[in-house]
């Protein structure tokens, strides 16, 4: 594809008029401008999430579900307003099956915390994929080593591809109690068939927990119509702030579960005779809450509902092929993650550079990538690498930023000889 055609299949997305929504966009950085191809570590904030956040704090401010007074009331429609929003976002059944979390780590870290440690056995299995994040792997071998049950990883292929024959095998041997993937590999891009492994995890009897911090900034999810068990997300990655994210769980398993801290918030009634604990989704939510968190992110909810999505998935698409397009005819690249499913994500290695060199000199460029392991430690050291230069694209970034990363990275090539 060339740039005018891959211009022409994107022709109902405007994203010279997306860009400016987005002021961080226009920034210089080293004497360039900023090109911003860092979205899968955060995506930036457009003006509508930093305006709802700073009239929150301007004109709401106020701790909820507590005070008798207009600006607690204000502030607690709001905070719960944002959980209506992300529901719906979600297509969750019902908004007591959305929790408020730090973030993607935390709602896993939930999962396996209260349904982990109350519920694993010696014996049992936790199955994860070979690509996940630190994240969707270390929480699980924290509650594996005290409950004495196994981490095992389901294979994935040079290509990045999860090897569903493999999961197949493992469900077989029996014990699997939870199978807890990504909906998208932050590291490589891969997007797995997240639909198909909850049903073969279903027919296997174990629960499936899937982290959809890379996905939910490229395509709508349906929590119903993939019948996981579990999903969660990050705000910061949906064009919202950092420090709040969304735990969803099936109703069953969230009542039956145990709260995994206590405070205020998350009681119904406490004594030293002993506490009973709230109804959901409170039981799981002690302290005061993010709440400039919560309506920031349903703000970005918000926007991006205002946005024709098919086109802007559109726009991303044609940009990853186009940057790949012109990794294949660079001297010396070699894409790392070449699943057939992938979203665009480009990560890569260049002939005889290490990638922290590159990202410094790509830097000095004004272009923002993440290098290194990506938190994928164990994927990487299948590939025997020490990590790949990442470029992570968004529906604001444009062909003329892929042709100044290249630009840049031609002009690495020749630095380093
Ligand atoms: N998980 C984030 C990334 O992939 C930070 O960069």
């Amino acid at each position: 594809m060339n740039k005018a055609e891959s211009t022409d299949t994107t022709r109902h997305f405007d994203v010279d008029a997306v860009r400016r929504d987005f002021p961080i966009l226009q920034e210089q950085v080293n004497g360039h401008p900023l090109v911003y191809l860092d979205n899968a570590a955060t995506t930036q904030k457009p003006q509508a999430v930093i305006d709802a956040i700073s009239h929150y704090y301007l004109h709401d401010n106020s701790n909820v579900h507590r005070g008798a007074h207009a600006l607690a009331d204000r502030a607690t429609r709001k905070f719960e307003g944002a959980r209506d929003t992300v529901a719906t976002f979600l297509n969750a059944p019902a908004r007591e099956q959305i929790l408020w979390t730090r973030g993607t780590t935390e709602g896993i870290n939930l999962v396996a915390q209260s349904w982990g440690r109350s519920q694993l056995q010696p014996g049992d299995r936790v199955l994860v994929s070979a690509m996940e994040h630190h994240s969707n792997i270390v929480p699980w071998q924290m509650v594996a080593q005290d409950t004495g049950a196994r981490v095992e990883a389901i294979p994935v292929d040079a290509t990045g591809t999860l090897d569903l024959v493999a999961l197949q095998a493992l469900l077989a041997e029996g014990h699997v109690r939870m199978v807890s993937v990504g909906h998208v590999s932050n590291a490589l891009g891969t997007v797995n068939p997240v639909r198909e492994i909850v049903e073969l995890a279903k027919a296997a009897g174990a629960l499936t927990l899937i982290d959809g911090a890379q996905a939910v900034s490229h395509w709508p999810v349906d929590v119903q119509a993939l019948d996981c068990d579990f999903y969660a997300f990050s705000a910061h990655k949906l064009f919202g702030p950092t420090g709040i994210g969304v735990l969803y769980g099936k109703r069953e398993w969230l009542e039956a579960m145990p709260p995994y801290q206590g405070g205020g918030e998350m009681i119904e009634a406490v004594s030293f005779q002993g506490t009973t604990y709230g109804a959901l989704p409170y039981k799981f939510e002690a302290g005061t809450p993010d709440i400039a968190g919560a309506i920031g992110l349903a703000a970005a909810i918000d926007y991006l509902n205002g946005l024709d999505r098919d086109a802007a998935m559109a726009h991303e698409k044609a940009l990853l092929a186009y940057a790949e397009e012109k990794a294949k005819a660079s001297e010396g690249i070699t894409l790392v993650g070449t699943a057939a499913e992938r979203v665009s994500v480009l990560s890569f290695l260049v002939e005889g550079t290490h990638p922290n060199d590159l990202g410094f000199l790509l830097d000095q460029q004004g272009i923002a990538v993440r290098t290194g392991h990506h938190c994928a430690q164990p994927i990487m050291a299948q590939y025997g690498i020490p990590g790949t230069v990442r470029a992570s694209i968004s529906f604001y970034n444009t062909f003329e930023e892929v042709d100044r990363l290249f630009e840049a990275l031609e002009k690495a090539r020749q630095f380093f000889g």
